[in-house]
C-alpha cells in the first residue's frame, strides 16, 4: 500500500514490536491519600465517564444536575498557587485549620511562548505549581481569606483584592523539600501516542485509545469549572446572582485537552428577582438604565467585565473585548490554568445546543469515540484551526458526524425532531422565539440497534461526505435528512435551533473541497486496509496512524507548496518528538497548546 508517510514511521521503527492488546497508559495523576483524587486515575475510567461523572453508558444525570452538581463543587474549592517545593502533609495540615478539605489535587502550569504575552516573560510569576483544594463547606473559604494578607513590595502597589486564588510561601525556604506529584494537563506525547495506537488490537481499538488520551480529564474539568466560579466572583461584584457557566466542548463530552474554556454569564436570576409574587395591590419594579437593544445591553456589560478582568482579576492577562462580533465576548488568558477563555452573555441558545450534543455524546459510546477521530485528523490535516477563518470548525464536524450516523441503517442517533417528540412539560424551551424543546431524560431515548463496528463507520464517514452533493444539499440534524440548501454557501449546515441560521457560512469553497479530498484519500486508506492490512510482526503504521500522518506530496491535493511545507513541517515535528523532548511535540497557537498537526 503506497500511502504517504507511511515509510516515516517505518523506518523510525515505531511499530516493529508485536501488536498485543493496548498496553496502560502510565498513570500521571496524582495520588493523593484520603482524598478522591486517588481514585481518579485516567487509565481506569471506562470511557466517557471522566468528564461527565457517569458510569455508564447511559449517564444518569442530566445536563443541569451534573452542571449544578460541580458548580456547587467548585465554589467550595480555592486556587493556590505553591512553592515548587512543599510537604502535601504539612499543606493540608496548614489548610486543614480553616476547614475540613473533600479533596485536592497538584498540577503544574507552564509559562506561555514570549511571542504571547512577552510582559510575563521576565516575571515568571505563574508558572509553577498549583494546588486545587475542594473544602467540605463553603464557610472554609471565609476563614482562609480572613487568615491571608495582601502582598506589599517596596516597588508596586498590590490592588487590594480578595479572591479565591492565593499564592503560599515558606516563611523558611530551607525547610521544604520533597516535590509533590503532579496531575498533567497535557496530551501524551506523539511518539507515545503513535506507539500505543500501534499496538492497539484493531481500528476500533485505535479510536478508543485515541478518545481515551484526549478527553478531559476529571480534574481538567474541575479546573474549568472553578475558573468559571473565580470569573463568577468578579462579576457578582456588579451583578450579585450572576451565574458563569461554562459551555461548548468544556462540558459538551467533546472537548480535547487544551481546548478553550468558552463560558456565559447567565444573568436570568438576576432579571427573575422581580418574578418573586408578593401579595398586595402593589407592583415594585427596580429603577434601571435603558439602551436601545439586547445587543447594546451585551456590549454594555461584557465591555465593563472586560475592564474588570483587566485590571483586577488575578491572572487574567491579555484581556480583549471583541464586541463588535456577531456574538459579543470577552477574550483572555487565565494564566494560572492555562485557558484560554472566551466570556459572552446573552448566550443561551449556545448553552442548549451544548446540552444537546452531550446528550449525543452519551447516548452511543461510538459517538465521541468517531467524533474525536474526525476532529484529529482535520486538525492533523489543518481543515481546523485555533484562529477564526474560513475553516470547518469543530462545532461544524461535530454536527456532521451526528447526522452520518442519523442517516445509518438503523440509525445510531435519533433526529432532533424525534428527541422533540419525547420531550415532557419540563423539557418545553423558547429561546428568543426559537424552539429549542428536546427530552433532557436520557432514559427515556430507546438505544440503538444498529451494531456496527467504528472502523466500519469511520470509513464510510469518509466515503458518505467524500461523495456528498454539497453543492445542492444542506445538513440538518433536526429532520436528519438532506435537504436543498437555501443559499450559495460552499457548506451549509442548519442551525439546529436557529433554524434559518447556516453554522458553516465561513466555510470557503477551497477549503470545502480540501475537506472532501481529504475525505476520499482516507476512505481509500481504509479500504486498502481491508485487502493489505499489516501482519503483526509488520513494523509499519496502520489504520487510524496512517489517516494521521500527513499526506502524499504527490496527490493532487497537495500539490500547492503551502501543502508541501506543511508536510515537512510536520515530519519535523515527529522527528523532534522522537529525540524524547515532549514540550516540542506542541504548537502553540493562540495562547492555547494544540497537539501538533501529524496527530
Ligand atoms: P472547540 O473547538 O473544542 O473549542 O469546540 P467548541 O464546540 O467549544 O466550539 P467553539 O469554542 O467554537 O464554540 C463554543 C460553542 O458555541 C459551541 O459548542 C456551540 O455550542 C456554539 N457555537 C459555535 N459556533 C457556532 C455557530 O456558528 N453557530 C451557533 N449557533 N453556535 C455556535
Ligand atoms: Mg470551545
Amino acid at each position: 500500500m503506497a500511502v504517504p508517510g507511511v515509510g516515516l514511521l517505518t523506518r523510525l521503527n515505531l511499530c516493529a514490536r508485536r501488536r498485543t492488546r493496548v498496553q496502560r497508559p502510565i498513570v500521571r495523576l496524582l495520588s493523593c491519600p484520603g482524598t478522591v483524587a486517588k481514585d481518579l486515575r485516567r487509565d481506569e475510567q471506562p470511557s466517557g465517564s471522566v468528564e461527565t461523572g457517569f458510569e455508564d453508558k447511559i449517564p444518569k444525570r442530566r445536563f443541569s444536575e451534573m452542571q449544578n452538581e460541580r458548580r456547587e463543587q467548585a465554589q467550595r474549592t480555592v486556587l493556590i498557587h505553591c512553592p515548587e517545593k512543599i510537604s502535601e502533609n504539612k499543606f493540608l495540615k496548614y489548610l486543614s485549620q480553616f476547614g475540613p478539605i473533600n479533596n485536592h489535587f497538584f498540577y503544574e502550569s507552564f509559562r506561555r511562548g514570549p511571542t504571547m504575552w512577552p510582559m510575563l516573560e521576565c516575571s515568571g510569576c505563574w508558572q509553577g505549581l498549583y494546588a486545587v483544594v475542594e473544602f467540605c463547606q463553603k464557610e472554609s473559604i471565609g476563614s482562609l481569606q480572613n487568615g491571608t494578607h495582601t502582598p506589599s513590595t517596596a516597588m508596586e502597589t498590590a490592588i487590594p483584592f480578595r479572591s479565591r486564588f492565593f499564592n503560599l510561601k515558606l516563611k523558611n525556604q530551607t525547610s521544604e523539600r520533597s516535590r509533590v506529584r503532579s496531575s498533567n494537563q497535557l496530551p501524551r506525547s506523539n511518539k507515545q501516542l503513535f506507539e500505543l495506537l500501534c499496538y492497539a488490537e484493531s481500528i476500533d481499538d485505535q479510536l478508543n485509545t485515541l478518545l481515551k488520551e484526549f478527553q478531559l480529564t476529571e480534574e481538567n474539568t474541575k479546573l474549568r469549572y472553578l475558573t468559571c466560579s473565580l470569573i463568577e466572583d468578579m462579576a457578582a461584584a456588579y451583578f450579585p446572582d450572576c451565574i458563569v457557566r461554562p459551555f461548548g466542548s468544556s462540558v459538551n463530552t467533546f472537548g480535547k485537552l487544551g481546548c478553550d474554556l468558552d463560558m456565559f454569564l447567565d444573568l436570568d436570576e438576576t432579571r427573575n428577582l422581580s418574578a418573586h409574587k408578593i401579595s398586595g395591590n402593589f407592583l415594585m419594579e427596580f429603577q434601571v438604565k435603558n439602551v436601545p437593544s439586547e445587543r447594546i445591553a451585551t456590549q454594555k456589560i461584557l465591555s465593563v467585565l472586560g475592564e474588570c478582568l483587566d485590571h483586577f482579576g488575578p491572572g487574567c492577562v491579555g484581556v480583549q473585548k471583541i464586541l463588535n462580533a456577531r456574538c459579543p465576548l470577552v477574550r483572555f488568558s487565565h494564566q494560572a490554568s492555562g485557558f484560554q477563555c472566551d466570556l459572552t452573555t446573552n448566550n443561551r441558545i449556545a448553552l442548549t445546543s451544548s446540552e444537546l450534543l452531550y446528550i449525543y455524546g452519551a447516548l452511543d459510546s461510538r459517538v465521541r469515540a468517531l467524533v474525536f477521530s474526525v476532529r484529529c485528523w482535520a486538525r492533523a490535516h489543518s481543515l481546523t484551526s485555533s484562529i477564526p477563518g474560513a475553516w470547518i470548525t469543530n462545532f461544524s464536524l461535530t454536527m456532521m458526524v451526528i447526522f452520518f450516523l442519523q442517516r445509518r441503517s438503523p440509525p445510531i442517533l435519533p433526529t432532533l425532531d424525534s428527541l422533540k417528540t419525547l420531550a415532557d412539560a419540563e423539557d418545553k424551551c423558547v429561546i428568543e422565539g426559537n424552539n429549542c424543546t428536546f427530552v433532557r431524560d436520557l432514559s427515556r431515548i430507546k438505544p440503538s440497534q444498529n451494531t456496527e463496528t467504528l472502523e466500519l463507520l469511520l470509513k464510510e464517514f469518509f466515503e458518505y461526505f467524500g461523495n456528498f452533493a454539497f453543492d445542492k444539499n444542506s445538513i440538518n440534524i433536526r429532520q436528519g435528512r438532506e435537504q436543498n440548501k437555501p443559499d450559495s454557501s460552499p457548506l451549509y449546515i442548519q442551525n439546529p435551533f436557529e433554524t434559518s441560521l447556516n453554522i458553516s457560512k465561513n466555510v470557503s469553497q477551497s477549503q470545502l473541497q480540501k475537506f472532501v479530498d481529504l475525505a476520499r484519500e482516507s476512505a481509500w486508506i481504509l479500504q486498502q486496509e481491508d485487502t493489505d492490512r499489516p501482519s503483526i510482526s509488520s513494523n509499519r503504521p496502520w489504520g487510524l496512524v496512517s489517516l494521521l500522518l500527513p499526506s502524499a506530496p504527490n496527490r493532487k491535493s497537495f500539490t500547492k507548496k503551502k501543502s508541501n511545507k506543511f508536510a515537512i513541517e510536520t515530519v519535523k515535528n515527529l522527528l523532534e518528538s522522537l529525540k524524547g523532548n515532549r514540550t516540542e511535540n506542541f504548537t502553540k497557537t493562540s495562547g492555547k497548546r494544540t497537539i501538533s498537526t501529524q496527530t
